[in-house]
């Protein structure tokens, strides 16, 4: 092995001795169902909420987009790359969201970092909630902002940390809207009365939430009866609900105008291929139409989670398809997804840096593995039945992991 490579290969020995090495599965999910290694599981681990990845018509939708205007864009979006299904897409995505405009990149983890990249500046100061995605702090860290950490969901801290921190430039507010690996939705309200008191500007991830809250599905602005347009900056994924690939800013023209011109990570890359952008227009479509999918979803969730708490687990988050299970050490962690593997679940353990661990300035002290569970659309009665069944099994063979009688609120 060359010198770098030893060097690798001794980091890799201490992940797998802290039960931390990640490797990739040849699994492949449809719908509610995982092939893993010669056997049908129920798999509980995907984000496509709505079940809409499997559609007829978001697959016909890809295809079309894909006979139309190639495989690929052809080139970033400024030179060649910008073809209509892009185009249509995002202003689809500006009706539904009530902004001036969308914007669209070629996956959520670059809008992230490309808008805090080219919004936030030295001199400004981000205030970050401290569960927030490693795509918001990532995009924090190259903004070279100064970064301050709020308490998770914690307003009353937000407003103590804005009042004392000086500031020559812009403050920011950064949140993520549905909290990824916690399940839990960012108080709104009180983040936009916050960032008025102190004049902030307000920058709200909602991967999670879009297709998913709402009535229309438009997201955590219509959960709580508000318009996205109360956010200034409005971050969405097609990569989940919306079952392509892809993500978009939604805001002001003068916002979106600004991130096209400043936006390294849309400047110099690619643009997203026609196929996902199809497949998105197509879902968004179907995800404001059929609301009964939402309804589906709520109905699923809520038996799962009450389910699992009842049954001694210690679950997190409410009123969204994610239902994590906090299990304790990596070691139970990783034992109990094995047992649920078993039993026939996909779930896989949740781990740092996932769930992220106490060092450096934006990252919470975590160390409890957790199991996450998504449920979709495309799950029924039975299968929450079924995973409450497993869950009672795990309860059983591994000693210690239902204790917590805690209720379904998000700690
Ligand atoms: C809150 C949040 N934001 C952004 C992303 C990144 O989105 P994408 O997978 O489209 O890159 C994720 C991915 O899981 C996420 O959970």
């Amino acid at each position: 092995m060359r010198p770098w490579e030893v060097r690798c290969a001794s980091e890799l020995d201490a992940l797998r001795r802290q039960n931390r090495f990640r490797l990739l599965r040849r699994g492949r999910v449809h719908g509610r169902w995982m092939d893993l290694d010669g056997r049908r599981l129920l798999q509980c681990a995907s984000n496509d909420y709505l079940g809409l990845s499997v559609d007829p018509r978001v697959r016909q939708a890809a295809m079309a987009a894909a006979d139309e205007y190639g495989g690929g864009a052809t080139g970033s979006r400024l030179i060649s790359g910008n073809h209509g299904a892009l185009t249509t897409l995002e202003e689809a995505l500006a009706v539904w969201h009530g902004t001036e405009a969308a914007l669209v990149f070629s996956s959520g983890y670059a809008t992230n970092v490309a808008v805090l990249s080219a919004l936030a500046r030295p001199g400004d100061v981000i205030f970050s909630d401290a569960l927030n995605h490693a795509s918001l702090i990532d995009g924090c860290r190259m903004s070279r902002a100064q970064v301050v950490i709020y308490r998770h969901a914690d307003m009353d801290h937000l407003a103590q940390l804005l009042s004392e921190t000086p500031c020559d430039g812009q403050r920011w507010i950064v949140s993520d809207a549905v909290f990824s690996m916690d399940g839990d939705i960012a108080p709104l309200p009180e983040l936009v009365r916050v960032a008025r008191r102190y004049g902030a500007a307000l920058i709200l991830d909602d991967a999670h939430g879009v297709g998913v809250l709402g009535q229309k599905g438009s997201g955590i602005a219509e959960h709580f009866g508000m318009a996205a347009s109360d956010v200034d900056v409005y971050i969405g994924t097609l990569s989940k609900a919306l079952a392509a690939e892809g993500g978009y800013v939604a805001g002001s023209r003068v916002l979106i105008d600004y991130v096209i011109n400043r936006a390294r990570p849309f400047i110099f890359s690619t643009g997203l291929a026609p196929a996902s952008a199809g497949a998105a227009r197509a879902a968004r479509d179907i995800a404001e139409a059929e609301s009964w999918r939402r309804r589906k979803l709520a109905a699923l969730a809520a038996r799962l989670r009450s389910g699992l708490v009842n049954l001694g687990f210690r679950v997190t988050g409410q009123d969204t398809p994610i239902v994590p299970v906090v299990i304790g050490t990596d070691h139970d962690v990783v034992r109990v997804s094995q047992c649920l593997l078993e039993e026939g679940l996909f779930a896989p353990a949740i781990r740092p840096p996932t769930v992220p661990e106490g060092e450096g300035r934006i990252r919470l002290s975590i160390t409890e593995g957790r199991i996450r569970l998504s449920i979709t659309a495309d799950h029924d009665e039975a299968d929450i039945d079924f995973i409450l069944q497993v869950f009672t099994a795990v309860r059983n063979e591994v000693p210690g992991v239902a204790e917590n009688r805690a209720t379904n609120t998000t700690e």
